[in-house]
């Protein structure tokens, strides 16, 4: 783990320095923004502590503008406590109090590195990808993951990074997508100080970051395809160019990709080179959707219920049999994120003995609802059912109206398109809505829908 010190607290930033490396992290100190940003420039970090006296606002602002996503935590004398306040408020991760407690900053150091990597499985449909993540985790060989957003791509990324030989160096992502075209090929590849209006110093990009490391090239399908190029210059010849730069670089690094489209068909449409995605695809790990590993629901609600109480100082609570059901029948479009998010809320709202059903919310606040809706026959079904529901005690009459005005709706007021979907003349249709106008029932005009009409 890199971190990086950046204040004076004097003796007590050379105690919490030493508690930290005595844990293997290996600690830069700096002693304003100017320098901590060099730092994070020339090599990167996983971890910034700060002393609260620094303007933390600024610096997060900093690590904004040039989309370093490095985690700050702040640290102070425990009398600070308004201006540990201000420093969470500010952007800061955590506060941690001095002169530092061993424990504390261990604790912190271990949030931080396992926080990123735990990967937690039960079912047999991931025990497969898990089981060959493992046997090639050792290797050099490239590694694609796909799999829809959610599913977990760079959770199982920094896995392979952690049982690699190369897991006590950097581990380093990159989001393509995040990144504008323009600036993308610095991110990757640095440039030297002067190449471009606004390159105020030299940065070296992830590649060197990454240097000895993993990087990770998280959604590659969007990159532009004059980059591509570029990367697989780099692929195979492990040398970049920093832009602007004269001699070329040197690295040596591990790639995985990600993306969660189909790599195949973005070739066929001419957005993706295929020599690039064959030198990237010599591994190919497809993370299923959360619904076709039921087996995995309730074995990731309990270690977010356990995480998420411990993170916020709750007693950790079991998950009741009716939440269970709730857990294990929900479609989970939003995969493991979208549960994550469910749990943590559920563990703040939670107050009995259990975490019960009704804590289980939507972010809309609703419920989960019941439906098995992991099967699309049995949501058909369901929805047929409540539509049926929903006709009993209506006469003949208005059911035939609702149904010749929603299809009117549907078919923009088009009278001889809906005639045509309901098996009626187009007299027929006529004769029927100048009844419901007469009867003072708005009715689609030609080329609308009736506003809201339920
Ligand atoms: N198997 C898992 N064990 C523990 N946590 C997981 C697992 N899979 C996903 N998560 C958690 O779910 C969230 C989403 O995972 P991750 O960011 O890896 O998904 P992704 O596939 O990269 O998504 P996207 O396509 O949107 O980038 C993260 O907070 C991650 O920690
Ligand atoms: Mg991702």
């Amino acid at each position: 783990m890199r971190l990086i010190i950046a204040g004076g607290l004097k003796g007590q930033i050379i105690a919490a320095a030493k508690i930290a490396m005595s844990h293997g992290a290996a600690v830069t100190h700096t002693d304003g923004l100017d320098q901590t940003l060099a730092v994070l420039r020339a090599r990167g970090a996983d971890l910034l502590m700060i002393d609260v006296a620094q303007p933390i606002a600024a610096y997060v602002a900093a690590l904004e503008a040039e989309r370093i996503r490095t985690p700050i935590v702040a640290c102070g004398t425990s009398t600070d406590a308004r201006a540990a306040v201000a420093a969470i408020q500010a952007g800061a991760k955590e506060y941690v109090p001095l002169p530092p407690d061993p424990d504390l900053i261990a604790a912190v150091l271990e949030a931080v590195a396992a926080d990123q990597s735990s990967l937690i499985w039960r079912d047999p449909a991931m025990e497969r990808v898990v089981q060959l993540a493992s046997q090639i985790a050792r290797s050099e060989a490239p590694v694609l993951v796909t799999g829809e957003s959610g599913t977990g791509k760079e959770v199982i990324a920094r896995h392979l990074h952690q049982k690699s030989g190369r897991k006590d160096k950097a581990f380093v992502a990159v989001n393509c997508a995040a990144i504008p075209d323009n600036l993308l090929e610095s991110e990757l590849f640095g440039h030297e100080k002067g190449a471009f209006t606004g390159a105020i110093a030299r940065r070296i990009g992830k590649f060197e970051e990454a240097n000895g490391g993993t990087l990770l090239l998280d959604e590659i399908s969007e990159m532009d395809v004059r980059l591509q190029a570029k990367l697989l210059r780099a692929l195979q010849e492990r040398m970049i160019d920093r832009v602007g730069g004269t001699q070329p670089v040197k690295v040596d690094i591990r790639i995985i990709a990600t993306s969660n489209r189909n790599l195949a068909e973005a070739v066929r449409e001419g957005s993706f080179r295929e020599d690039l995605l064959y030198r990237l695809n010599v591994v190919h790990l497809r993370l299923p959707a959360l619904r076709e590993r039921p087996g995995d629901i309730l074995a990731l609600a309990e270690h977010f219920a356990r995480k998420y109480a411990e993170l916020n100082g709750l007693p950790a609570r079991p998950i009741a049999a009716d939440a269970r059901k709730l857990l294990v029948a929900n479609a989970w479009r939003g995969n493991v994120r979208e549960l994550e998010n469910t749990m943590h809320r559920a563990v703040l709202l939670a107050s009995g003995s259990e975490i019960a059903a009704d804590a289980m919310l939507t972010p809309e606040g609703e419920i989960l609802s019941a439906a098995p809706a992991r099967d699309p026959a049995a949501r058909a079904a369901q929805t047929a059912e409540a539509m049926t529901r929903s006709l009993v005690g209506h006469t003949v009459a208005d059911v035939e109206r609702e149904l010749i005005l929603d299809t009117l709706d549907h078919c923009l007021g088009n009278r001889t398109h809906a005639a045509k979907i309901l098996g009626i003349s187009i007299r027929t249709l006529r004769n029927k809505l100048s009844e419901y106008t007469a009867a003072g029932i708005t009715v689609a005009e030609p080329g609308q829908a009736r506003i809201s009409a339920a």
